[in-house]
């Protein structure tokens, strides 16, 4: 391919033409044509059957024992724990009876000594505090309170408040909780500290952010998080989960785990891995794992394009081969600064001046480096984008039969709601995929903080079981 056909985005004024080329080939690398994704989203259905037929495959296809939707008429308040990879967050979550929902939540940063040690004691500490805090703690005449339990890991369930965690993703590494019971570790945790709350459902963020959507729009049919992680959550009809030993759903669904950061992982062979993919999943706390996640979810993108520049500096073709210590450490380039670097468009490029000399130390960018430092954001972004639409696409053509009604998809997370054109990129790959007749009945809404929020909502449907 020469280099006149490539995204004229792509031409660096003022370059060199061995700056020109290494550019170009990087576009080619990044490069994901319609008939590529179309493989990917076949070998992605044919992961999705084989996890639905047994366990242990690939893609999980973890049945959470959610079989009910909301009507979106529930009224009430509801306690939830949410733990992402990051925060904690303690919620109580108000039902309005109209498909809205209300929540106050008391906010705690995970400390490093969680992250690696005390997990599920810290979360017990912290929903002390929040039980304090509002004058809510039970004594020993009245009934526990019970919480949902809002985990973003792998975890196979064994019940709706049971479930092994099968291993740690994104950030989070505490030794010794891999194949032990999360919500056992937390009761524990929470006995320890003498507190009548009980964990009355474990979710995942995805299950949450369905239940989130289907309480505001009952044709809610999948739950996404593009975030630090990504994943998704749909009702898959319980006659198609060969796997499923449970009884039959009164509803005849159940909603499903997939866990499609897992993708590939392993085998590596179809995902478009570059090298700077690579050196990252070498380099991880889980390598060879998770490898969809790795190219599309917001803790990884800012690392790929590290990779990258250090690539193109070690020629001298940026930053005229200069490097600084921020920049040589792992996870320095925030993905937020690839947000920030897609859309800079002042004529010197001052944003991204700001990001290499001030937030990484490299002084004296040229303009030509900045423009190389643009066009990386792009491409490890519009990839990210494209490689998202895979997993929705695979999702809904496997169920095409809601397909001929309005179906909603709640979307939740970083990448969804802040890089910038992420929807648009997305949904327009999406309609590349699905007859037009049929794309027009779908619709993607933010779930905004559909994880906490979608918790306390099967807390409520465990209730009432
Ligand atoms: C986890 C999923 C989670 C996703 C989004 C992934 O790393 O494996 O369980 O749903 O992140 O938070």
């Amino acid at each position: 391919m020469s280099s006149e056909s490539l995204d004229p985005r792509y031409t660096i004024k003022g370059a060199t033409a061995e700056q020109q080329q290494a550019v170009d080939m990087l576009a080619r690398q990044f490069l994901l044509t319609d008939e590529r994704l179309a493989g990917i989203i076949k070998e992605f259905r044919r992961r999705m059957e084989e996890g639905l037929a047994a366990d242990g495959k690939m893609m999980k296809m973890i049945p959470s024992f959610v079989t009910r939707r909301p009507t979106g008429t529930e009224t009430g308040s509801y306690y939830a724990i949410d733990l992402g990879g990051t925060n904690l967050r303690v919620l109580k979550v108000t039902l309005d009876g109209k498909g809205g929902a209300t929540s106050m939540h008391q906010k705690f940063t995970l400390p490093e000594e969680a992250k690696s040690r005390t997990l599920f004691d810290f979360i017990a500490q912290c929903v002390e505090t929040f039980l304090d805090d509002h004058n809510i703690r039970p004594t020993g005449h009245q009934p526990p309170i019970n919480m949902g339990f809002t985990f973003s890991y792998p975890v196979q369930q064994t019940s709706i408040n049971s479930g092994t965690l099968v291993q740690w993703t994104k950030g989070l590494n505490v030794p010794g909780c891999v194949g032990r019971d999360v919500v056992r570790l937390l009761q524990d945790a929470l006995l320890r500290l003498g507190l009548r709350v009980k964990v009355a459902a474990l979710v995942n963020d995805t299950v949450g952010t369905l239940l989130s959507a289907a309480y505001a729009d009952p044709s809610s049919q999948m739950g996404i998080i593009f975030g630090t992680g990504t994943n998704s959550a749909y009702y898959e009809s319980a006659s198609n989960i060969a796997k499923w030993k449970g009884p039959n759903p009164k509803s005849g669904e159940i909603v499903l785990n997939i866990e499609w950061g897992a993708f590939d992982s392993d085998e590596f062979s179809v995902l478009p891995f570059t090298p700077h993919d690579i050196k990252l999943d070498r380099k991880s706390i889980n390598p060879r794992k998770q490898a969809y996640e790795k190219m599309i979810s917001g803790m990884y993108l800012g690392e790929i394009a590290r990779n990258i520049v250090l690539w193109l500096a070690d020629q001298r073709l940026l930053l005229d081969g200069r490097s600084s210590e921020i920049l040589n450490d792992m996870w320095s380039v925030d993905t937020s600064y690839l947000s920030s670097a897609a859309v800079d468009n002042s004529p010197d490029l001052s944003e991204i001046q700001q990001i290499i000399e001030k937030t990484l130390n490299v002084p004296n960018s040229t303009l030509v480096d900045r423009q190389i430092f643009k066009v990386i954001s792009l491409l490890v972004g519009e990839r990210a984008a494209r490689l998202s639409s895979v997993g929705v696409v695979a999702t809904l053509t496997k169920r095409p039969d809601l397909l001929n009604n309005h179906i909603n998809i709640g979307i939740d997370g970083s990448m969804y709601e802040h890089y910038p054109d992420f929807e648009r990129i997305m949904s327009e790959t999406v309609s590349h995929f699905i007859p037009e007749e049929q794309f027009k009945n779908i619709t993607f809404n933010c779930a905004k903080d559909g994880s906490g929020v979608g918790a306390a909502i099967v807390a409520m449907l465990a209730e009432q079981n």
